[in-house]
């Protein structure tokens, strides 16, 4: 089925999604994030794809929050809590997809657009973007995530600054924080990011879906419980045909071809 409200296109081993519906400047309506949830499915099912880069069309913005016409029409708590439920389903298909997902912030990334670039494995972002959740200028909180996701990446005082607020911050003070890993000029953001994601695909496929687990279970407990996922997460890799090839290629110095085997 094709996609309405996304963009998916093949760099080679890279997927760059775009969200695009530039006149609403990118604002997550239902079936867009329906798209999205369903393009990381049908991308995890191709084992060609190794990477993947999320972006908005336009200059403006990467996602200007949730759809706040929808917001409006909600009917009841019971529809609302849907509503967040469904921002969680997708940042959920991010965040446990086995494909790195780089987050290339273009402009305003608010309220649900800065809850989705939050679930990517991280973030750069063009100097003129603008971060913020702005949720609580319309009476409600963040719901898809930004109350915990926040406080996780910037601390809690910041995060707190940020949800209470409502004020958005710039790309500088994003990098500043820790809420992004780097700062490019609007013009260099694609190609920074689908650099980055090829220099990821160039890695053992399985070593990179197993590091991605390591890191988000491991978030989710104690370091001494996480030390002993990292360790059997290692187990699997190191006995792998791609730890063969790739620690080969080093003694024979030569460029490893990893399959994800
Ligand atoms: N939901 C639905 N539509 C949105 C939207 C959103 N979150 N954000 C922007 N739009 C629409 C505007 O309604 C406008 O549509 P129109 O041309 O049909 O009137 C269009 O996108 C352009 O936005 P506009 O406000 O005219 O652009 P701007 O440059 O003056 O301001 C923002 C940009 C981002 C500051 C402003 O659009 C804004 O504050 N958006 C809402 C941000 C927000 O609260 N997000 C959290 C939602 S939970």
């Amino acid at each position: 089925m094709p996609y309405e409200n996304i963009l998916v296109e093949r760099d080679g081993p890279v997927a760059v999604v775009t969200l695009n519906r530039p006149k609403a400047l990118n604002a997550l309506n239902e079936a867009l994030l329906g798209e999205v949830e369903r393009a990381m499915h049908e991308l995890e099912a191709d084992r060609s794809v190794l990477a993947v880069v999320m972006t908005g069309s336009g200059e403006k913005a990467f996602a200007a929050g949730a759809d706040i016409s929808e917001l409006a029409r909600l009917p009841d708590a019971a529809a609302a809590t849907t509503k967040a439920k469904s921002g969680h389903r997708v940042t959920h298909a991010i965040e446990h997809s086995r494909l790195p997902v780089i987050m290339a912030i273009n402009g305003y990334a608010l309220g649900g657009g800065l809850e989705l670039a939050m679930a990517g494995d991280f973030r750069i972002a063009s100097q003129n973007a603008k971060l913020g959740q702005p949720e609580v200028n319309l009476g409600i909180i963040a719901g898809f995530g930004g109350s915990q996701r926040l406080p996780r990446l910037v601390g809690q005082g910041m995060a707190s600054y940020m949800l209470l607020t409502g004020e958005p911050i710039s790309a500088d003070e994003a990098k500043q924080c820790n809420l992004v890993e780097k700062v490019v000029e609007p013009g260099a953001l694609l190609d920074e990011a689908k650099r980055l994601a090829k220099i990821i695909a160039s890695k053992g496929p399985l070593a990179i879906a197993a590091t991605k687990r390591a890191i988000h279970k491991g978030l989710q407990t104690d370091l001494h419980s996480a030390l002993e996922l990292e360790a059997e997460e290692f187990g699997k890799v190191a006995v792998s045909a791609d730890a063969k090839e790739g620690t080969t290629a080093f003694l024979e110095k030569r460029q490893a071809a990893f399959k994800g085997e």
